[in-house]
């Protein structure tokens, strides 16, 4: 067995582990390959993703045999989806009309003078239910009600994903179920609670830490029993080729936006800088997305460090991990020298994941991207900066985000755009437990 196999394997072993009621379908290592498709939802630039969904040497599609098919036919309908004008013109209905897209760019003067640069603030919080996640989730409900599909699962860490899906469900009247780990129950109720009144079915996961990586898991296992008429809405950049394409390609609206906006207000049609908060990379994805091969823009990913990446109390994966395979793809994990996943931590339920996706994993180790380790800490004096200067409070999320404005030197013509990927209100028994009010 090659050293390469051998680390699949490690990994494999552990989420098999997890569930022997369902060993029999876990992750046995199937590699799948696709043909080549053109496509046309709106991106201006491709991501540097090749046929069999390889970033570089992450990514791919490790999936058990019996998802094959659902794979192959997600790729095909995708594929077609996005060169149907049809679709697009529907998504993009759903995107103004619905979300209330374009999301602002807003240029935030009193924390621009507080670090004397120019900071703007790309406002997905302001769109409906909150977050950017809920881009992905109408492009992906769509695309399964184009394919016939009347089940829809989704897991959720935050629960702004699993918001999202069950406000699309709602919409578009379809069964919705959406898996979360009980840590994150306990921790992100209003979600919680949003869900439900949406009619969707939460169901708690119990293994693992209990957060978004054991959801995950418990997500892919109902796919596995349910291949025929399900359709698995992932709601980041990761698992099996073509899902980090295609969340990437739903969320890239945030970076069109970003370009004309920028050049009505700036004058000029991109920024020095791009900041986001990376959890499996899907508003990071989104934010990047036109600016990948312009190197005169700076990417940089704020991952969690949680209390920080030397304490074993962390979620930096990008700093931590090691290449392994987790939820179908090829990427860096945090996991033990014999390939057990190390439980991650963040304050943050949406980056506590110790997986990336590989179009991150991708970045980073290409240098493209600086990756920047916030912690709890300094997420929380984000926030509360950006509270008490522009009068908005940013998803935990989001915070981190802003924690680089601490950490890093930028020059006063700088245009610096942070992506505000959500709003606080989940958070607040979150922030009130730790900031002084
Ligand atoms: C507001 C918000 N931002 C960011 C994230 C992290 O996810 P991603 O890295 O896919 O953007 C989440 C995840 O739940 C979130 O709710």
């Amino acid at each position: 067995m090659n050293d390469q196999l051998r680390e699949v394997n490690k990994t494999n072993i552990h989420e098999q582990a997890a569930d022997a009621t369902h060993r029999r379908l876990a992750f046995f290592i199937t590699i799948h390959t696709t043909m080549s498709q053109t496509t046309t939802i709106k991106p201006k630039h491709q991501l540097p993703v090749d046929d069999n969904g390889y970033y570089g040497r992450f990514g791919g599609a490790y999936i058990p045999e019996i998802l094959h098919k659902n794979v192959e036919t997600l790729k095909e309908a995708f594929y077609s989806a996005i060169d149907d004008k049809r679709f697009n013109d529907e998504f993009n209905k759903l995107l103004r009309d619905y979300v209330g897209r374009p999301s602002p760019l807003y240029k935030a003067e009193a924390l621009s003078r507080i670090y004397n640069t120019n900071i703007y603030l790309k406002r997905e919080d302001l769109n409906h239910t909150g977050a950017h996640k809920i881009n992905n989730a109408i492009g992906s409900v769509l695309l399964a009600k184009r394919m016939g599909k009347t089940r829809i699962i989704a897991e959720t860490g935050a629960g702004q994903h699993g918001v999202a899906t069950a406000t699309v469900c709602a919409l578009e009247g379809l069964e919705c179920i959406v898996y979360m780990g009980a840590t994150d129950i306990a921790r992100q109720q209003p979600n919680v609670q949003r869900m439900k009144m949406l009619g969707a079915k939460v169901v708690p996961v119990t293994s693992g830490n209990k957060t978004l990586k054991d959801a995950t898991n418990e997500a892919i296992r109902d796919w596995c029993c349910h291949p025929a008429d399900t359709f698995y809405v992932i709601g980041s950049t990761v698992g099996p080729h073509p899902y980090p394409e295609m969340v990437a390609r739903f969320q890239s609206v945030i970076s069109e936006e970003m370009m004309w906006q920028l050049k009505q207000q700036t004058g000029r049609s991109y920024p020095d800088y791009v900041v986001a908060c990376v959890g499996g990379g899907s508003n990071a994805a989104g934010a990047f997305y036109h600016f990948i091969d312009n190197d005169k823009v700076r990417l940089i990913a704020a991952e969690a460090a949680g209390k920080g990446i030397d304490t074993n109390e962390s979620a930096a994966t990008i700093k931590l991990g090691r290449e392994g395979i987790i939820h179908g793809a090829r990427t860096l994990v945090m996991q033990t020298p014999d390939g057990q996943i190390i439980e991650p931590y963040s304050i943050s339920a949406g980056l506590d994941y110790p997986g990336i996706g590989p179009l991150h994993a991708y970045l980073a180790t290409s240098h493209r991207s600086e990756v920047i380790a916030v912690t709890d800490t300094e997420a929380l004096e984000g926030a509360m900066q950006l509270t008490r200067a522009e009068g908005i409070i940013p998803a935990l999320e989001s915070a981190h985000a802003l924690g680089v404005l601490g950490k890093k030197k930028f020059k006063p013509d700088d245009v610096v755009v942070i992506n505000l990927s959500g709003r606080g209100d989940k958070d607040m028994n979150t922030y009130l437990q730790y900031i002084n009010i």
